[in-house]
Formats: structure tokens, C-alpha cells, sequence
């Protein structure tokens, strides 16, 4: 598949507009620097809806990586299958102007503002392309993949990160979620706590609101590194030697 880009229209056009004009106006006080830097190196821009094959010489160029068109949400092995080879699954399509804040699936503003700019950051995307490689040992375990796509919701999609200057975002559905942006690191309601693979793999994910907590890491090597504990983790349940329930 590719991305038709003659046949976006005016709304498309208005839709991308917003959402970057206002993520990058709230973003630099909330976004971590390396997902900044990375919208700096991707060359997002206002007037300009992303363009896949310029994206991915600038991807290529940096981390190898490279993005994959795909419809809509994909099954989970051919997901981590691209992965795995270093192509993220982007969608290519806009959400309406009349549904600027909630999506039922993920758009082209999610996949691509939320998550190509940290593509470019070699332990993070390492982290990613690692997952993938021991989702794939056990793609046929449904409950295993269960617990693997909990770790990758609680970082790539809902990761915070302690830097110098403070607490700063990192997963692509709260940087793409100008509410859940300032949620996560300003609200009262929701538990912040140090990164944990094991408490993480043991907690469900939540789909239809802001979540309940955010694991917060040092760094994206600490995700990186943290991947002989997932197989770790993974190993223990396999021979039940760990139990997790639901
Ligand atoms: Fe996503």
C-alpha cells in the first residue's frame, strides 16, 4: 500500500493544521527533548501534511527505520513482524474536524506526530524492534502477547520520563492527546511511578479514557536494557513460576 497523497483534501489539510499548530505550542514544555528534537529532524511542518517517502529517507538515514502504510490496526503478528524489520505501521488516514479529541482508531496524526519522531532515537527504537523480536518467540500464546502489548502501551504509547528539567512525555497517545498531555504530568488523579516491567506486564491496559497510572523511566537505554527482564518475565510465566491473574 501507498500513500495517496493527491487525494487528501482541504479538511485533511485543516485537521493535520490544528493538531500540530496546538501540540506545538502546549509540546515544548511537556515533550520529552528527544521526541522535539526528532519532530526537528523529521521536518514536520504546518502547511504540510508528512509525506511518507520523505519521511523515510530521514528515518533510513538515522536509525534505519522506515514506515509501512497500513489501513487500520493490524493483527499483532504481522505488527510486531514490521517491527521487527525496522518498519513502523502508519495509517495515512484523518481523523474529521469534528472528532479533534476522541478517535476510536488510531489516525495519521497518532502514528505518524505521536510516534516517528522518537524513530529516530536509537535505544528506543532498539527497545521497540527487541519487543518485537520476543513478542514473535511467542506470537501463538495469546496470553503472552497480552502482557507484551501492557509493556509496549505503558512506554510507547503512555510513557512518561524523568529528565533534569522535570517530568516529560514520551508515549505517542498522550503526545497526541492534547488533554491526556497535560493530564499526565499536571493532574492529581493519576499514580506516577518508576518504571517496573514486571508490575507493568501485571496491570490491563485502559482503551476508553485517560489512564490510571504512567510508569516513568530514566532513560530510553533503562528501556532498552530492560528487555532481559521482559524475557525474564515472560519465562517465568511460561513455567509458572510467576502467576499473573488478569
Ligand atoms: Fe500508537
Amino acid at each position: 500500500m501507498r500513500q495517496e497523497y493527491e487525494k487528501y483534501t482541504a479538511e485533511d489539510m485543516e485537521v493535520w493544521n490544528l493538531l500540530f499548530e496546538r501540540q506545538q505550542q502546549q509540546l515544548p514544555k511537556q515533550a520529552d527533548e528527544a521526541f522535539l528534537e526528532g519532530v526537528r529532524i523529521i521536518g514536520f511542518k504546518k502547511d504540510h501534511i508528512p509525506n511518507f517517502e520523505e519521511m523515510n529517507v530521514v528515518l533510513e538515514k538515522e536509525t534505519g527505520w522506515g514506515l509501512e502504510v497500513v489501513k487500520g490496526l493490524i493483527p499483532n503478528k504481522e505488527f510486531f513482524e514490521l517491527l521487527k524489520a525496522k518498519r513502523f505501521p502508519a495509517s495515512t488516514w484523518f481523523r474529521k474536524l469534528s472528532e479533534l479529541e476522541y478517535l476510536e482508531e488510531p489516525d495519521m496524526f497518532h502514528d505518524v506526530y505521536g510516534h516517528v519522531p522518537l524513530l529516530t532515537n536509537k535505544n528506543f527504537a532498539g527497545f521497540l524492534q527487541g519487543l518485537s523480536e520476543i513478542a514473535l518467540k511467542h506470537i501463538e500464546d495469546e496470553w503472552i502477547i497480552e502482557l507484551i502489548s501492557r509493556l509496549y502501551w505503558y512506554t510507547v504509547e503512555f510513557g512518561l520520563i524523568n529528565k533534569p528539567e522535570g517530568l516529560r512525555i514520551y508515549g505517542a497517545g498522550i503526545l497526541s492527546s492534547s488533554g491526556e498531555s497535560t493530564y499526565s504530568l499536571e493532574s492529581d488523579i493519576p499514580i506516577r511511578t518508576h518504571f517496573d516491567v514486571q508490575e507493568i506486564m501485571s496491570t490491563p491496559y485502559i482503551k476508553d479514557r485517560f489512564q490510571e497510572k504512567y510508569w516513568v523511566i530514566d532513560s530510553y537505554k533503562e528501556l532498552f536494557d530492560s528487555l532481559e527482564q521482559v524475557e525474564d518475565v515472560v519465562n517465568r510465566v511460561l513455567t509458572k513460576d510467576l502467576i499473573i491473574e488478569s
